[in-house]
């Protein structure tokens, strides 16, 4: 097992009802900005609890915020926090509302051009606190240090973490999650399954412990994933599919072990290009990627195969193509197509620009750190 820092401050509460409890989470006597995303927290219920549990203390709201939450959009609010001093936010949605809050609370104390926090990985040293209010299980940004943020104009979609923007808290409340589209639902299991992935699919490091964790998350998905989505008000399923989508991504699996990301460099990249969800690119990249770096895989590939999905066979190549297979097979099964002619687009133009993207920004990644453009392309072509 390699060296590890664990460290995860971020209270989570959890359970039906559990919304009310912002009165005593949220400080009473600061200015507090609520951030939104396209309007969701309005039809649901969810906005309303939300101001309830406020109270009367003084809020701002800034709604709009987008999925794939966008640089421009995210610097009218920074804009407002600096104008309004507020001292508090508290982001109520999906993935992108939490991860487009983290991104204003780092700006609205940064100086300089807050861009470079994602494209020079320039330090935050400070960040207004933030609290959340979880509406999507998918992205573990709930109680993780990550945000993703996409930039427009010039097609980027890059990511920045520092422990300043761990939520302070953040509320699971899973009757929240009820109103998902089932698009959406689908979404976040992929997500979760990929996350889990990217942390267990790499190579032995003597850590059974992770990966025994790693194994119960992925085979709570299988289990519950489906059910969810057919059944998307039965509270215990909605539970165990929240609690799995935090668990994948709040640093306990990662602890002591190697990492890849290798799906969601390119994953990011496919978003930036061709606008795809961030899971549905994930879908495409995962089983092609496993295939090609199965020589590299093939033993933590096997051990899923065999402890999962009970794969008998004795031969680890053998084994392993049969997790690859399985992966594919649950993915179908959520609806989530595997293939970029489902999108209408060319693997020979997604190899193109992403290949070309990674060539100039000389990218290296995966579990050794040696893919570049040449494996990136080679994958995509096979997509
Ligand atoms: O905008 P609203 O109206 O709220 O609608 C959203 C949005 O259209 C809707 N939605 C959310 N909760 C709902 C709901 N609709 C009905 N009922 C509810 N309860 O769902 C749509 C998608 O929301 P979004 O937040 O974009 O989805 P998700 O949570 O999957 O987040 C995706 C973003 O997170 C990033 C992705 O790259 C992408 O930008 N990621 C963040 C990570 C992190 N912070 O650690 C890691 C991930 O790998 C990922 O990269
Ligand atoms: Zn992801």
């Amino acid at each position: 097992m390699n060296n590890f820092t664990y460290f995860n401050p971020t209270r989570l509460v959890f359970g039906k009802g559990s919304i009310a409890q912002l009165n005593e989470l949220v400080p009473a006597e600061q200015s507090v900005l609520l951030t939104y995303g396209g309007g969701s927290i309005k039809k649901n219920g969810v906005y309303e609890q939300v101001k309830a549990a406020l109270g009367d203390r003084e809020v701002i709201e800034f709604g709009g915020i987008e999925a794939n939450p966008r640089y421009e959009t995210l610097m009218q609010a920074v804009k407002i926090v600096r104008e309004k001093q507020a001292r508090f936010l508290l982001a109520v949605g999906g993935g992108s509302v939490l991860d487009g809050t983290k991104f204003i609370a780092a700006a609205g104390r940064f100086e300089g051009e807050p861009w470079d926090i994602l494209s020079k990985n320039a330090e935050v040293t400070s960040a207004i606190p933030v609290g959340s209010v979880l509406t999507l299980p998918a992205t573990g940004s709930e109680a993780n240090t990550f945000a993703v943020i996409s930039r427009n104009s010039t097609q980027e979609k890059l990511a920045f973490g520092s422990p300043h923007c761990f939520p302070k808290f953040s509320i699971l409340d899973p009757t929240t999650t009820f109103s998902l589209p089932p698009k959406q639902v689908r979404n976040g299991i992929v997500d979760t399954f990929v996350h889990v992935m990217e942390q267990y699919a790499t190579f032995p490091s003597d850590a059974p412990l992770q990966d025994a964790q790693a194994e119960a998350i992925i085979s709570v998905l299988i289990e519950q994933g489906p059910f969810t989505l057919k059944n998307p008000t039965d509270y215990n399923a909605r539970a165990n599919f929240m609690w799995a989508a935090t668990q994948a991504l709040n640093g306990v699996i990662s602890a002591g072990v190697p990492q890849d990301w290798a799906t969601h460099m390119i994953g990011h990249e496919m978003t930036a290009f061709y606008g795809l969800d961030h899971a549905e690119t994930l879908a495409i990249v995962l089983p092609q990627l496993l295939r090609h770096q199965k020589p590299r895989k093939q033993l933590k590939l096997a051990q899923l195969a065999r402890r999962v999905w009970d794969v008998s066979d004795l031969e680890t190549a053998k084994a392993a193509d049969a997790a690859i297979d399985h992966i594919e097979a649950f993915f179908h099964s959520l609806n989530m197509p595997t293939r970029l002619a489902e999108y209408k687009i060319d693997p020979a133009d997604a190899a193109k620009k992403i290949g070309d993207r990674f060539a100039q920004r000389n990218s290296k990644f995966g579990d050794h750190a040696d893919l570049t453009e040449k494996e990136a392309r080679e994958i995509l072509l096979k997509c």
